[in-house]
């Protein structure tokens, strides 16, 4: 599909305000990539970051029908982190509607909510894309934002670790996929490395 149709498709799929969030996250992952050096086909990065919400606006229960179809096993951990579900599902809907099937694209959409071991340099810019876009304001972005055009790795770091405490302060259960994906980061040998 081109990038065009899948624009099309997708601006149907969300909200308005879903949409221009999604904009954002594609400028910002452009604005990464260049800042960082890093070499992904532009394309690549355009269709990740165009679709890693195609399943954000759908309801919870739509969810996990399409979790179903696609043969999507859930964890407990997904079921008690909904939020982080439409990663998965959206990664679902990439493959089996959209039949997209570069790897690296499939691995951002599913990991953007929660990161994950072995992350792709396209899942990691998406990660970070989504979480310092413009749009977003809250307390320590702007360091965030600075930090993620010096060191990839440091800036999905620093986000887990924001999100973390966000979710210990709010005693909220966290996903141990995140725990994962921070553990693997920190053990590789050199984590500055993209
Ligand atoms: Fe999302
Ligand atoms: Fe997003």
């Amino acid at each position: 599909m081109v990038l065009g149709e899948l624009k099309k498709e997708i601006k149907g799929l969300l909200s308005q305000k879903r949409w221009e969030h999604t904009l954002r996250v594609v400028s910002a992952s452009f604005e990464l990539i260049s800042c960082l050096q890093i070499e992904i086909e532009a394309n690549k990065v355009e269709t990740a970051a165009l679709l890693h919400d195609c399943a954000k606006d759908l309801p919870l229960g739509e969810q996990l029908k399409k979790a179903g179809y696609f043969g999507i096993v859930l964890t407990s951990s997904d079921l008690l982190c909904p939020k982080t579900l439409h990663g998965r599902v959206g990664a679902g809907i990439v493959q089996h509607e959209f039949g997209i099937v570069d790897a690296d694209i499939i691995q951002a959409v599913a990991l953007h909510t929660t990161g994950g071991p072995r992350m792709s340099p396209l899942a990691k810019i998406i990660f970070v894309a989504d979480y310092i876009e413009p749009g977003r304001s809250f307390p320590g972005v702007e360091k965030l934002r600075l930090l993620a055009k010096k060191e990839l790795n440091g800036a999905v770091l620093a986000c887990m670790e924001q999100t973390l405490l966000y979710l210990l302060q709010r005693g909220d259960f966290i996903h141990p996929r995140m725990i994962a994906a921070r553990n693997y980061i920190l053990a590789a040998e050199d984590y500055t490395l993209v």
